[in-house]
C-alpha cells in the first residue's frame, strides 16, 4: 500500500485539530488552550510517556498492520478526560502514515453526515470518534456494517420508489474514545477488536511530562518544581499542561522565570489547587457529601442538585479521581466519603464504623 504522509482531514464534522508537527508556529506562541494542548501532544510512540501497557500492545498491532499491509483493527479507548485518548489516535495515525479524520459522537447527528464522513475516507485511513457513547442510535446502527463489512446502505428517493444501494467503503480503522464505557451498547462494543483502558498517570510519568512540556514552551523548571506541578495534576497530562502555563505566569512576574517547588506551590495554592490536586469543585463535592449528607451514602442526583452541577460532569470529571485517590467510595446505596476525605478537609473523622458495601467494607 502506498503510504501517505499523515494529514488531518478537514472533512466535516472536524473538531479543533492539532497543527502538524512541522508547523511554523511553536507551542511557546500558542495561547489558545486547545491549540496549546495540541501542540504539546507527542507525535510518535517514542515520545509518549506513561500508559506503558497500552502503548506497548497497541504498538505491536500497528507494526503488524504495517508489516502485513492490512488496515489496523478497530480499537476503543476508555478512560477519564485528559488522559490521552485523542493523542493516541494522532500517534497511531502518524505511525501508520495514515490520514486521520477527527470527529465526535454528538457531531454526527444524522445518517447523511455519517455517509459523508465514511465516503470521504481513503484506504487504511483512521477515523477517530470521540465521545462515541453519545452517538445517536440510528447513526450507531449504520456504523455496524461499516465497521464489520466496510459496507454502507443508502436509500435514494422516498416512498415506494426508494432504491437501496449498498456502497463499498475503503478498509479503514475506527478508533473510538469514551469516558463512559458502561454507556456503550454491546453490539458496538463487540465490533471493536480490543478495548483499552487508560489509567491515571504515575507521579514519575507526570513529572516527565511536565519537564517535556516545559522544554517545548521554553520555560525553565527544576526537578522539584516539575514534581510539585505533577503531584497536583490529578494524574492527568492535560491538567499538568494547563497548570504549567499558569505557574509559568507566576514565575515570570513574581520570580526570575525559573519554576521551583516554592513558586509552583505558592502559585497553585493561589489557584485553589491543593496539595492533593483537588480544585474548588472537588472540595465542594466532598464537603457536600460530608456536611450535607453526613458522610453519605448519598445518591449522585442529590449531590448534583446540591452543587447545581450536571450529573455527567460529576461522573466523568470529578468522581474518577476522587475514587482513585481514595476520598470517596461507591456503594450500592450511594457515594460515601472516606476517612481520608474527612482528614483532607481538616475535619474530625467520625468514630463510628460505616459499612456501605464498599470494597473496604468499613471505610473508617
Ligand atoms: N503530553 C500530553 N500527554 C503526554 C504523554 N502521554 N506523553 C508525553 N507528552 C504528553
Amino acid at each position: 500500500m502506498a503510504r501517505k504522509p499523515h494529514r488531518e482531514s478537514t472533512a466535516p464534522p472536524a473538531e479543533t485539530t492539532a497543527p502538524r508537527g512541522d508547523s511554523a508556529i511553536t507551542p511557546v506562541e500558542q495561547e489558545h488552550e486547545g491549540i496549546y494542548q495540541a501542540a504539546l501532544r507527542p507525535q510518535r510512540f517514542g515520545d509518549y510517556i506513561g500508559q506503558r501497557e497500552v502503548i506497548d500492545n497497541v504498538k505491536v498491532s500497528v507494526l503488524a498492520a504495517k508489516k502485513g499491509g492490512w488496515a489496523l483493527d478497530h480499537f476503543l479507548f476508555a478512560g477519564p478526560p485528559g488522559l490521552g485518548k485523542t493523542t493516541l489516535a494522532h500517534v497511531i495515525a502518524n505511525e501508520l502514515g495514515a490520514d486521520l479524520h477527527v470527529t465526535s459522537g454528538p457531531a454526527i447527528d444524522h445518517k447523511g453526515m455519517l455517509a459523508s464522513l465514511l465516503t470521504s475516507l481513503g484506504e487504511h485511513d483512521v477515523l477517530f470518534i470521540d465521545e462515541i457513547h453519545r452517538l445517536n442510535p440510528v447513526v450507531e446502527e449504520n456504523l455496524y456494517p461499516a465497521m464489520e463489512d466496510f459496507k454502507f446502505d443508502l436509500f435514494i428517493g422516498d416512498g415506494p420508489h426508494a432504491k437501496a444501494i449498498t456502497m463499498t467503503l475503503p478498509r479503514f480503522t475506527l478508533l473510538g474514545a469514551t469516558t463512559r464505557m458502561g454507556l456503550l451498547s454491546s453490539p458496538l462494543l463487540d465490533r471493536f477488536g480490543f478495548h483499552w483502558q487508560l489509567r491515571f498517570y504515575e507521579l514519575d510519568d507526570m513529572t516527565a511530562i511536565v519537564k517535556r512540556s516545559a522544554q517545548l514552551i521554553e520555560v525553565a523548571v527544576d526537578d522539584n518544581g516539575a514534581a510539585e506541578i505533577a503531584r497536583r495534576s490529578r494524574g492527568t497530562p492535560r491538567i499538568a499542561n494547563r497548570l504549567l502555563r499558569r505557574v509559568r505566569d507566576f514565575a515570570s512576574v513574581e520570580g526570575d522565570g525559573l519554576i521551583t517547588r516554592k513558586i509552583a506551590a505558592s502559585a497553585l495554592d493561589r489557584l485553589s489547587v491543593d496539595h492533593a490536586g483537588l480544585d474548588a469543585l472537588d472540595r465542594a463535592y466532598l464537603l457536600t457529601v460530608v456536611e450535607r449528607f453526613d458522610g453519605g451514602p448519598a445518591g449522585i442526583d442529590a449531590i448534583a442538585a446540591s452543587l447545581s452541577e450536571q450529573r455527567g460532569t460529576l461522573e466523568d470529571v470529578v468522581e474518577p479521581f476522587l475514587l482513585q485517590a481514595g476520598f470517596i467510595a461507591r456503594t450500592s446505596r450511594g457515594r460515601v466519603a472516606t476517612a481520608a476525605a474527612f482528614r483532607h478537609l481538616g475535619l474530625p473523622v467520625p468514630g463510628r464504623s460505616r459499612s456501605g458495601g464498599s470494597a473496604q467494607g468499613t471505610l473508617f
